[in-house]
């Protein structure tokens, strides 16, 4: 599925407040995750709480297309009957999987394994994205894998005699990475290690075991013995806390403000946002902590706050990552000077995030100065303007959210990929309180 082209146009009018509770959709990485492993299961797995996203879908369909019967059953409700390690079937065509980087590296692990020839494809940002970073470690363990000569996809997967297992030093903290390696683990001989400069984020740990498997998992390393079956199990997706960023910074930059998230997923690999947002002075509340398949899950309250500008680096950029689009928006609202350091892994997302937000910021007469790993943002007034959100559902949500302390509209362009991670934004912010609006592509 390709979402490229010029898409969709919010306009935003200023001011305004959240109040109220709201429940955003299901955890992106969570939901792949469901739809992969209850695939190689043995059984019958449902799934409830799902990200019906294009990103989780483009997974779904290529599991459908490798033969694994997945039924919708309600909005977020999946069966999935699992086919076993060693049940996937050849695809009748390449596997497009749009705009989803997770979909990529994490199915590179399973292809590498399997004994029919797979290519993966993406849109035109998936199809710019690093993959040497999956497919090295992948190649090492004996996998036979084709790219473009600058690395990047078509990926094209021919069967390897086997695969042996490896112990692998990543140089990035990456969940996709550390995620594609172990599913290929499962089917090489041996114990297949992985250690990470810092932790990432360690859902593949969780719902393998779910899964019956059995893993070793510390902060910063994870390993897994080959050879060991899946077995079906049912899984309850917490909402991605992720997509409550955004109204978690919406609530947190206008004094006032009162919001509740429901049931959303606290992964402490994910809490970044929740500990910046409180170093700049939000006041946010976990209530009713608890688990859900897994994962602890929590109510989050949030109360707006005249904010303070931060510096942020280190162990706290890996836990929110996907966060610092939103974060930058803060750090505009906030008095002082907000520095983001260690944050090179963001010009390698859907979009470069470091030059499209200091880009849109600049355009809103904000001062956001670039630097390779982060940027320098002097909190200020937001005017009103048009930006481009490069194609970047967090770009696009993120600027969305300015506009509630901005002084003029705010339009911003090319938004139809906030559908790859959070169907229903415009719909669920409006009614909380959001002056957003959508404009067809004319
Ligand atoms: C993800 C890992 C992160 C994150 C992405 C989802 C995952 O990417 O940015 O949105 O589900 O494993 P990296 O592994 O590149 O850090």
């Amino acid at each position: 599925m390709s979402t490229d082209g010029p898409g969709l146009t919010f306009v935003v009018q200023p001011g305004g407040q959240l109040a109220g509770s709201l429940r955003v959709p299901g955890d992106k990485s969570i939901s792949h995750r469901a739809v992969m492993l209850g695939s190689l299961a043995e059984g019958v797995s449902e799934v409830t709480g799902f990200l019906t996203g294009e990103d989780c879908l483009c997974t779904m369909k290529a599991f459908q297309a490798m033969g694994v019967r997945i039924e919708q059953l309600g909005p977020t409700h999946l069966r999935v009957h699992g086919v076993g390690l060693n049940g996937l079937k050849a695809p009748g065509g390449p596997l497009d999987l749009g705009n989803s980087g997770t979909s990529m590296r994490l199915m590179s692990g399973l292809m590498a394994a399997q004994t029919f020839e797979t290519t993966l494809i993406g849109d035109s940002s998936l199809s710019k994205r690093p993959m040497r970073r999956i497919v090295d470690p992948l190649r090492a363990m004996g996998a036979v894998i084709a790219t473009t000569d600058k690395g990047t996809s078509p990926l094209q997967f021919s069967p390897a005699a086997s695969l042996k297992a490896i112990a692998y030093d990543s140089p990035v903290a990456s969940a996709q990475v550390k995620s594609g390696i172990l599913l290929a683990g499962l089917y090489a001989d041996g114990k297949t290690e992985v250690r990470e400069p810092e932790p990432s984020r360690d859902h593949t740990e969780r719902m393998l075991r779910g899964f019956g498997v059995e893993v070793e998992a510390r902060p910063g390393y994870a390993a897994v013995q080959g050879g060991q079956k899946l077995k079906a199990t049912n899984i309850e997706v917490p909402a991605d806390i992720s997509s409550a960023t955004f109204p978690m910074v919406a609530a947190a930059i206008v004094p006032g403000s009162d919001l509740l998230l429901e049931a959303v997923g606290i992964n402490p690999t994910r809490t970044g946002i929740i500990d910046i947002l409180r170093s700049m002075g939000a006041t946010i509340t976990l209530t009713h902590e608890r688990m859900l398949g897994g994962e602890p899950v929590a109510d989050i309250r949030v109360q707006g706050a005249r904010l303070q500008g931060i510096t942020i680096g280190g162990d706290v950029v890996a836990s929110a990552i996907d966060e610092f689009p939103a974060v930058f928006i803060a750090a505009a609202c906030a008095d002082g000077v907000t520095t983001v350091n260690d944050a090179e892994e963001l010009r390698i997302k859907e979009s470069d995030r470091i030059a499209a937000m200091c880009d849109g910021l600049t355009a809103l007469g904000v001062s956001a100065i670039a630097k390779p790993d982060g940027a320098i943002i002097t909190g200020g007034t937001i005017a009103g303007g048009t930006v481009d959100s490069k194609g970047d559902h967090r770009i696009a949500m993120s600027f969305a959210v300015a506009a509630l302390r901005a002084t003029g509209r705010i339009t911003i362009l090319d938004c139809a990929n906030v559908n790859t991670s959070f169907p229903g934004f415009v719909a669920l912010m409006a009614g909380a309180g959001l002056r957003i609006q959508e404009q067809a592509p004319r």
